[in-house]
């Protein structure tokens, strides 16, 4: 987004102006067929937001829909760029209604003497962030913490309630109620006061995004002024005793040191957006979780199988099948989005349903995959300044609802035959109903009673990629060289396992241990992983257990494949150097670099022809190419010979430390030459008295988070409610890698090269840190 046109409007159309005309937008330009024929209200929309709108992300991103008077944008990088400019796209009208009020419901409200006023969310700046910074205490980890208990007794009660019957639609008697009633929780409504609230909520949903009839917009007009009444009347009540955990009971204690900020008109505002904002929201997107799960037999056993896998089934849900599918801005400037200019006053839908489905940033973004690798990035809480305050709620209730429906109804499966049906609107999206069926009889308490005492913590907030453990079976053990065993391993029920490129490597997990290995079969074979495995020293479990005690046919359980040594494709010449186990990767390499045509030559030592894994295999492909160094036929490789001859070439390099060492120092000055995978790291742990205090400030969410000296800078993100995904944790893999905007950064990590470090622009969050007080970061 940009509000430098490139050229005139006319010149930068993306439309043939000779197309069928449907009538012309406000910016000039025609109206495609297509986009003269878009219907939000229509079926296929309401179906599938995504796929209704797969022809806007190929061929027009941005169009201007005049069935709804709003300009339409459909791809992840415009939708994301839209949120984070809260300034030139305002989020003041996020909450008109797409239909008219009647005069009628208008009356309604009046009498009620109904004032609801600006809420956070379409709220402009500066008013905007004062209140939010003045209120988000509430919803930081520490304080969400609180409620979990909560939320367990609550999802465990209707559970109770519906166990032994078989059947039930789950938004009926379950997803609808729960929500609602965790909504009143965190707001910290009096217990008492419950029931008469719940009895007044309404949805939202058909009054703000759909086209309520005349007779229903008068009915929610009626609930709506009774709710306003009965809050302000609750609000009294907090007043006189606001200590505790509330949302609402904290706002009443800000309001005392904040009056102007945290206003009476706001607090009574606030309970009902904080009801909003909640309810219909997270039962959408709970009930569009289980069905889409259940939907896909597979992912539910695995899941049922495999709890750690929940914080990322839940999170590949909200992205696949969110519940908010679009969200609304109006330009307060001309501007350009893309290609397409947009005139001031445009009204925008920026559809995030069909963001989280485009392939420029979600690799295959139709399939459900729960170990995909930037499920977070997806926009359905929205981002930057505005993002959803509540997510971690959300991701919370819906955490658990997933954990105590596959552990106590595994069993359970859609009810057949049954037609969703969706509340027709442009923005919330879920079935009205999600009827199943299970077999009370085959519920697994009835024989072990033990299982309802069972229950798992996830720490709150993102999901953690190290949560996410996946069982695969050893297929074959193969002795590949004098203490070297090659493992294949398979998807236990034949699926097709996850892509990987050369130099990606898996977790092994045994016991306690966690042990890297490289792959080193064919990153075509979607079926099979193959690892090369080492017996090592006296002392590193994993290694001596594979060796001992893995047989053909046994689980195996693994992280990954994740890929923090990239070749990068695009030299001429490549120097490929390998010590001993180090082979794995650089096999893979080669591979790839043969396929692609290039020029390379590989370099592998080792102590005998016996020890040296892969030889046979590497002779027969890459023999004119490869060079052996077995140290017991007196051949040593002479590096600074090798490295002063490689002329442009990258160098690719894996083996033991001494050998990366010595390469280091020999590049020194051919700076981007060097690529070696680290497997430790050198950041030390954290030293509290000999870090200082920083502060680092978030240009696209506005906030400013302090950084402790005990504390890393992604433990401070992720406290205040940011999401950055992580990894290792010791600086080794990239993962958590952000934008640095300005500020001298303390690089800690293994990543970045030395260029990069200087260049000053990326830094990972888990180690490295300030060198002075401040930074700014591009989150
Ligand atoms: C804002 C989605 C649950 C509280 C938003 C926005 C979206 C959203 C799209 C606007 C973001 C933007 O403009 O960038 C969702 C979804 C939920 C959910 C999909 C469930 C799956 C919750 C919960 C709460 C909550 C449980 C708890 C109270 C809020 C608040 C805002 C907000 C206070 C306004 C933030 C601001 O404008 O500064 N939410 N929400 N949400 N949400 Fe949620
Ligand atoms: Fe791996 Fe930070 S999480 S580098």
């Amino acid at each position: 987004v940009s509000l430098t046109a490139p050229s005139a409007p006319e010149d930068r159309c993306p439309l043939s102006h000779a197309a069928p005309q449907a009538g012309t937008a406000p910016n000039g330009c025609p109206v495609s067929p297509q986009a003269a024929e878009f219907d939000p209200f229509e079926n296929a929309y309401q179906l599938d937001p995504a796929e209704a709108l797969r022809w806007s992300r190929d061929q027009e991103p941005v169009f201007y829909s005049p069935k709804l008077g709003y300009w339409v944008v459909s791809r992840y990088a415009d939708v994301k760029a839209i949120f984070r400019d809260n300034r030139i796209f305002s989020p003041s009208i996020a909450l008109e209604k797409i239909t008219p009020v009647s005069q009628a419901a208008q009356d309604t409200l009046k009498r009620y003497g109904y004032a609801m006023h600006r809420t956070l969310v379409n709220e402009d700046e500066p008013a905007h962030m004062e209140r939010r910074r003045a209120l988000m205490k509430s919803f930081e980890l520490e304080e969400l913490a609180h409620h979990e208990p909560m939320v367990r007794r609550l999802t465990r009660a209707y559970l109770d309630r519906l166990i032994d019957q078989g059947e039930a639609d789950l938004v009926d008697e379950m997803l609808w109620e729960i929500p609602l009633t965790v909504a009143l929780h965190f707001l910290g409504v009096p217990e008492e006061d419950m029931d008469t609230l719940r009895e007044y909520s309404i949805a939202h949903t058909v009054n703000t995004w759909g086209r309520p009839s005349p007779e229903e917009q008068v009915a929610v007009a009626d609930s709506v002024g009774r709710f306003w009444q009965y809050a302000g009347k609750v609000l009294e009540k907090m007043r006189q005793d606001p200590s505790g955990h509330g949302w609402m009971k904290y706002a009443i204690r800000r309001q005392r040191e904040l009056p102007e900020v945290v206003t009476d008109s706001y607090l009574h505002s606030m309970m009902m957006a904080g009801i909003v904002a909640a309810h219909e929201t997270t039962a959408h997107a709970s009930a569009n979780m289980l069905r889409l799960l259940l939907e896909s037999r597979e992912v539910w056993e695995d899941v049922c199988a495999n709890p750690s896998l929940i914080p990322n089934a839940v999170e590949e849900c909200l992205r696949l099948s969110g519940s908010v599918a679009a969200w609304r801005r109006i330009a307060t400037a001309d501007a350009w989005i893309g290609d397409t200019f947009i005139p001031k006053g445009a009204k925008l839908l920026i559809v995030s349903a069909s963001a989280n489905h485009d392939e420029r940033h979600f690799e295959n973004p139709d399939v459900l995959d729960i170990y995909r690798d930037n499920t977070t990035d997806h926009l359905t809480f929205g981002y930057g300044s505005h993002q959803c305050m509540g997510k971690n709620l959300a991701r919370m209730e819906m955490r658990i609802f997933l954990e105590e429906f596959t552990r106590r109804l595994p069993h359970m499966e859609l009810a057949p035959d049954q037609t969703f049906t969706f509340v027709p609107n442009t923005s919330f999206r879920g079935p009205e109903h999600l009827w199943v069926r299970w077999d009370p009889s085959r519920n697994p308490e009835r024989h072990d009673a033990s299982l309802l005492e069972r229950e798992r913590h996830f720490p709150l907030g993102a999901p953690n990629r190290q949560d996410a453990e996946r069982e695969v079976r050893v297929t074959e053990v193969i002795a590949e060289a004098e203490d070297v065993v090659r493992l294949v391993l398979e998807d236990p029920r034949g699926r097709p396992l996850p892509r990987w490129s050369p130099g990606a490597h898996i977790d092994v997990l045994i016991g306690d241990y966690v042990r890297k290995y490289s792959l080193c079969g064919d990153p075509n074979d979607e079926h099979r992983l193959q690892v090369a495995v080492r017996r090592e020293s006296p002392g590193r479990g994993g290694s001596r257990h594979i060796h001992d005690s893995i047989k053909a046919g046994m689980p195996l359980r693994m992280r990954g494949p994740r890929n923090h040594f990239r070749l990068d494709e695009r030299a001429d010449r490549y120097l490929l150097i390998a010590g001993g186990i180090g082979i794995t990767p650089i096999i893979a390499m080669a591979d790839r670099l043969k396929a692609l045509g290039r020029d390379y030559a590989i370099h592998y030592c080792g102590r005998s022809r016996q020890s040296m894994a892969l030889l046979s295999r590497l002779v027969r492909d890459h023999g004119e190419r490869l060079q052996l160094y077995p140290a017991s036929e007196g051949r040593r490789l002479d590096l600074p010979t090798l490295v002063a001859g490689h002329g442009n070439a990258l160098i690719y390099a894996c083996g033991p430390g001494r050998l990366l060492d010595q390469l280091a120092e020999l590049t020194r000055t051919y700076p981007g030459a060097l690529h070696v995978e680290h497997f430790t790291a050198t950041a030390e742990a954290l030293d509290p008295r000999r870090e200082h205090t920083f502060e680092v400030v978030l240009e696209d969410s506005e906030l400013t988070v302090p950084v402790a000296a005990d504390q890393t800078v992604l433990q401070a993100l992720r406290a205040v409610g940011v999401d950055v995904p992580s990894d290792c944790e010791e600086g080794l893999c990239g993962t958590c890698e952000v934008a640095v905007v300005d500020g001298d950064v303390d690089h800690r990590d293994r990543v970045l090269t030395d260029a990069e470090r200087a260049d000053n622009r990326r830094m990972m969050t888990c180690c490295s840190r300030a060198r002075s007080g401040r930074l700014v970061l591009g989150l």
